[in-house]
């Protein structure tokens, strides 16, 4: 299967969107802001936290920004109206970061204002290698403007992280720690599974030790026993971590962690522009190659 699951990698970019679509709507609420309300209650009835997610990055215009920006602005208001137990995320390339920074800056500062005068949190995810010093420049001109209802996200297999987490704790940032998932350089980034691991348990001891928050993002049963203990020897309170997973990935290891008496933030994608998340999330299905192939069939 592992050959197989590869082989459909490769031709993954070539499968028609309504096959791709149709294998990849378990990982997203659907299109409209009301999916994610939806989907963000029925969690939230269940005991977990969500991030709403506007689909969409790397943007090239700047008025594609600016309908981006008003979307995650709705959201925010949405989250109050509704009362739902909810932060958002926002990718800095879907609010112009990449056509101009200072563009970036204002619309990503706007959602933080409005986030800030409704009681909610800005999360601002990483993407690849080439906006790490980008977004993490953003973050530091948030904080010096004032800002505290922001957090960043760290990746374990870029070998600059434990760099960028010794800086930002002396800072008291909340982290959400991720493996990371765009294809980078071996120059710049860890390959092998167990360093990326290694590096992930060994940035989240710097995280606690330093008391930042830890957002705790893998489905990596290794990772996820690993962090129950290092919880356990730093006898941590919820209010110092939580763990976090992505909509459709591993249900019943997220049911066991919030029984086990930890806090779970279940990532919810909805929106229009769902097709680069959908092929991201695909390739990382163990049982990808079976899923396309029985989609063809039933389609
Ligand atoms: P791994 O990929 O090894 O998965 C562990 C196991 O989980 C697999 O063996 C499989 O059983 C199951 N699994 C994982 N993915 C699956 C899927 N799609 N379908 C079915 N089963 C699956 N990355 C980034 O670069 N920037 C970011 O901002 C974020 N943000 C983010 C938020 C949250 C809440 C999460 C959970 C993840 C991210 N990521 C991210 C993605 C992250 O970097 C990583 O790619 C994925 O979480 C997969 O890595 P795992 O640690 O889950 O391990």
């Amino acid at each position: 299967m592992p050959i197989l699951n590869q082989l459909i990698t490769t031709i993954l970019p070539f499968i028609p969107k309504t096959i791709v679509g149709q294998v990849a709507k378990k990982y997203i609420a659907g299109v409209h802001l009301s999916d994610g309300v939806r989907v963000a209650k029925n969690l939230n009835g269940n005991g977990m936290k969500t991030t709403m997610d506007l689909l969409g990055e790397d943007v090239k215009s700047a008025g594609e920004a600016e309908l981006i920006k008003n979307g995650i602005i709705s959201i925010i208001q949405s989250i109050k109206e509704n009362k739902l137990d909810s932060n958002v995320s926002v990718k800095p390339t879907q609010l112009g970061l990449k056509i101009d920074k200072e563009l970036g800056y204002l619309n990503l500062k706007k959602i933080i204002e409005e986030a800030g005068r409704l009681g909610n949190f800005v999360r601002i995810d990483m993407e690849d290698a080439s906006t790490t010093d980008d977004t993490l420049a953003m973050y530091r001109r948030l904080c010096s403007d004032g800002f505290k209802n922001i957090g960043v996200v760290i990746q374990s297999y870029m070998h600059r992280s434990e760099a960028d987490v010794r800086a930002l704790v002396k800072n008291r940032t909340n982290i959400r720690l991720c493996k990371g998932i765009y294809n980078e350089l071996p120059s710049i980034a860890y390959k092998k599974k167990q360093e990326i691991r290694d590096n992930f348990l060994k940035l989240l001891k710097i995280i606690i030790e330093n008391g930042s928050y830890a957002g705790i993002a893998t489905h990596d049963d290794y990772l996820i026993d690993h962090a129950y203990e290092i919880v356990q020897k730093y006898g941590l309170g919820k209010q110092q971590y939580e763990f976090q997973m992505l909509l459709g990935v591993r249900e019943k290891r997220r049911n066991s962690i919030v029984s086990d008496g930890h806090n779970l933030r279940v990532y919810i994608p909805f929106g229009e522009q769902w097709y680069a998340y959908s092929m991201r999330r695909l390739k990382e299905n163990p049982h990808m190659a079976w899923y396309i192939t029985k989609a063809f069939f039933v389609h």
